[in-house]
């Protein structure tokens, strides 16, 4: 084995490699934009060039004197649309600004006008020459910009349920023995996904086929025939591959309906390719937060009061928010917690998931006030997690299902050498390289939703799976194959995996790092569907009914027990019954999710359901990160040679794509404290470095050492296949572990994100 494909430990899958490895490195598979249309025009997008105000009237003249214009679709003109609710609120859309309807700007970046050319060129041509005049309103463009306005969140948006509190904060924090006040920023990002934000749209009669990257299929099927008032049935979404999501494509953006809706009325398919800088601000972003912690503690390290206050920016109709107190609060042992999170209105595009989106910024605040804690009581930050680490969380006192955060802990240390570490901040060095070494924990709620799916079974063993899923990268495609043969019993690569198509049984949105746990557990009941069918068939007549319906099928809750699981001779169960295929449909729906959730899975919104929010139990994935950090003692430059993580999430179905999608995540989570940044222009409110050239993301050379340590858990209460999400694990928790290596290199606390050379003193 390989380094990028681990040896599998106990109760792991095999780290076979992807599914669609050789497609996607070859240039074969196929994303959306790539989808042959039969004469299709070109849609190009002119978007404001002011925040704040309206448009008072447009000069098309030059722009439709470019040769092969088609049409220019503005507000005056442009197909009504239905409003769609904001999917935090229930519905599918990730704004409720709707351009095209009104000559009001709501935000810089709003879609104007939509260019339809004969060619690409032609559109881009004609929009730049598109003059507006406009009557120009000051913006308001972040926190303590004169006009935002600030309220609790709570009330505001359906999904931020409560501020939780325990116990009496106020009184633990006056008496604690140690007591630590600390406030912490984070930054605006953008997803920046390789693929752009892109739609074609084609109309066959009254159906319509729309390739689109989405993380949610049947959302965006759901959504966009809403807007059109047409039926969804109606509507198809394709994207067999789909070129990094991270949350951007989850919900839906108002240039789908738009383009259908011109698409439709010109009896013509269009494709729309946005630019990068307009992916910016025509989809969503992470919003920047504040911050303040504050930690009450006893001598000895014991936790007695925790206070966790977030802000977070929206846009001026959209009250979204993340939210991560729900998950800071519980992280740790503490009898007095108090929370409190409050949005803040500006004249801005609305946010949106984003990377593991309440917990990157969130914990980035409460891991690094544990440091600052460990500090001041001069203890090793390893042992203050482990003083307060807990089986149960103490808000509503639910046990976690399982928790194997100390675990990591151990295992990261030692392969890290934390031991070699001298407390002392400034202490150790090579050369004009101050070296610092830093840790953190990192937690993920385990998220499930219902899902569907169909299996076909031929006699030879060739299996069909079909699933709305989505290949965002992830490994979508051969965890649900590896899932199909291990519980068929079949071979690896006699299954075919279908996903990426609304036509398919539908499945959740692949956000909050459901998908594996969702999808796979839907896939695994078929196959014992199928297995019962057969198994019948095959069984003596003297066995009782009772007897018929369990043989055959896997009791254990793992698909690591089908293997072990009385074999089945297919051929022979085709024989007895006589037939050339078995095929069988099934609906799963996890622990927990409302009696509805099937009906919703098909024509309506699926909440997940999980983490803190099940009934008795609490499911998270644990890991620890550490990190080492070498500070310039005359330039400031800095540089993360080593990033070690270990992480333990449930059953591991492929250590190879496991491995992957965890080192991906402490790439993004260093990129999250060194480099990523939206810098936002505070006078127009506008973002200055729309661009890849400009926004920092990592590259190689950014990460020469990454090490990803998979530890063996078993969980036997998440769901069938014991999974716990992972995609969003890693990237949790690793900012606070480099500030705090920052501090340990050179005795400066950093608050703010973003570190640059320019922010060490
Ligand atoms: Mo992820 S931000 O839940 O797509």
């Amino acid at each position: 084995m390989t380094a990028a494909a681990p040896e599998p430990k106990a109760n792991m899958g095999q780290p076979v490699p992807r599914y669609d490895a050789h497609s996607k490195v070859t240039g074969r598979a196929t994303y959306a934009s790539d989808m042959p249309l039969a004469n299709p025009a070109y849609a190009f997008l002119v978007t404001s060039a002011i925040a704040k105000g309206r448009v008072d009237g447009f000069d098309l003249a030059e722009a439709r004197a470019v040769r092969g214009v088609i049409d220019i679709v503005t507000h005056e003109n442009a197909p009504k649309l239905k409003e769609s609710k904001l999917f935090s609120n229930g519905g599918y859309a990730g704004t409720t600004i709707q351009p095209l309807k009104s000559p009001d700007i709501a935000h810089d970046g709003q879609i104007i006008a939509v260019v339809i050319a004969e060619s690409y060129e032609a559109a881009r041509e004609a929009a730049n020459r598109v003059k507006v005049n406009y009557t120009v309103a000051a913006p308001s463009a972040t926190f303590d910009s004169p006009g935002t306005t600030t309220a609790a969140a709570k009330g505001q948006n359906s999904q931020f349920k409560e501020d939780p509190k325990v116990g009496d904060f106020a009184k633990a924090f006056a008496a604690a023995e140690i007591q630590l006040t600390a406030a912490y920023d984070t930054p605006t990002q953008h997803h920046n996904p390789m693929e752009l934000f892109t739609t074609s749209c084609a109309w066959i009669g009254d159906d319509l086929v729309i390739y689109e990257p989405s993380q949610y299929v049947h959302g965006l099927k759901n959504g966009v025939a809403e807007q059109l008032g047409i039926d969804a049935d109606k509507v198809r979404v394709v994207n067999p591959y789909v070129g990094g999501g991270f949350g951007s494509r989850g919900s839906m953006t108002p240039r789908t309906a738009i383009i259908a809706g011109i698409a439709r009325r010109l009896n013509r398919p269009i494709k729309l390719v946005a630019t990068r800088d307009q992916g910016f601000t025509i989809t969503t972003y992470r919003a920047e937060t504040r911050h303040e912690i504050k930690l009450g503690a006893s001598r000895d390290g014991k936790l007695v009061a925790l206070r966790h206050e977030g802000a977070e920016v929206s846009s001026r109709p959209d009250a979204y928010c993340v939210g991560g107190t729900k998950t800071t609060t519980r992280l740790y042992a503490c009898p007095n917690v108090d929370s409190l999170v409050s949005i803040v209105r500006a004249d801005r595009n609305t946010p949106g998931f984003m990377r593991s989106p309440p917990e990157v910024p969130y914990l980035f605040a409460l891991e690094s006030a544990m440091d600052e804690l460990a500090v001041k009581l001069d203890m090793d930050p390893v042992e203050l997690r482990r003083i307060n680490d807990t089986t149960n969380e103490p808000i509503g006192g639910k046990p976690y299902t399982s928790r194997s955060l100390m675990a990591c802990f151990d295992e990261a240390a030692k392969a890290f050498g934390w031991s070699q570490r001298s407390s002392q901040p400034k202490s150790m060095a090579e050369g004009d390289w101050l070296i610092g070494y830093g840790c953190a924990a990192t937690c993920y709620p385990t998220q499930m939703g219902p899902a569907a799916a169909r299996v076909r079974l031929q006699r030879d063993g060739r299996t069909r799976v079909e699933i709305a899923g989505h290949e965002i990268g992830t490994g979508a495609y051969t965890v649900i194959a590896q899932t199909a043969a291990e519980r068929l019993g079949v071979p690896l690569e006699k299954v075919a995996v279908f996903i990426g198509d609304s036509d398919l049984p539908p499945a959740p949105v692949a956000g909050g790092s459901n998908s594996t746990a969702s999808t796979c557990s839907a896939v695994m009941m078929v196959c014992d569907q199928i297995r019962q069918r057969l198994f019948k068939a095959v069984m003596p007549d003297s066995l009782t009914d009772k007897a018929k319906e369990t043989v055959g099928i896997s009791q254990a809750p793992t698909t690591q027990a089908a293997k072990s699981n009385r074999p089945l001779d297919i051929e022979k169960a085709f024989d007895a019954l006589g037939v050339s295929v078995v095929e069988e449909y099934g609906e799963w729906k996890p622990e927990g999710a409302p009696l509805d959730s099937f009906k919703a899975m098909h024509s309506g919104h699926v909440r997940l359901v999980g983490g803190h929010q099940m009934q008795d139990k609490i499911a998270y994935a644990f890991g620890a990160e550490f990190v080492e950090v070498r500070v310039n003692r005359f330039t400031h430059e800095i540089r993360c040679p080593r990033l070690v993580g270990a992480f333990a999430a449930g059953r591991i179905m492929n250590p190879r794509t496991a491995r992957s999608q965890l080192m991906g995540g402490l790439i993004w989570g260093m990129s999250s404290a060194l480099l990523e940044a939206t810098e936002i222009d505070e006078r127009n409110a506008r973002y200055v470095n729309d661009n890849l050239a400009d926004y920092l993301v990592p590259v190689n050379a950014d990460v020469p050492g990454v090490e990803v340590i998979l530890l063996s858990e078993q969980d036997d209460h998440i769901n069938p296949a014991g999974a716990k999400g992972l995609g969003e694990l890693a990237n949790v928790g690793t900012n606070a572990a480099i500030c705090n290596a920052l501090y340990h290199a050179t005795g400066q606390r950093i608050r703010k994100l973003p570190v640059r050379l320019e922010n060490i003193e």
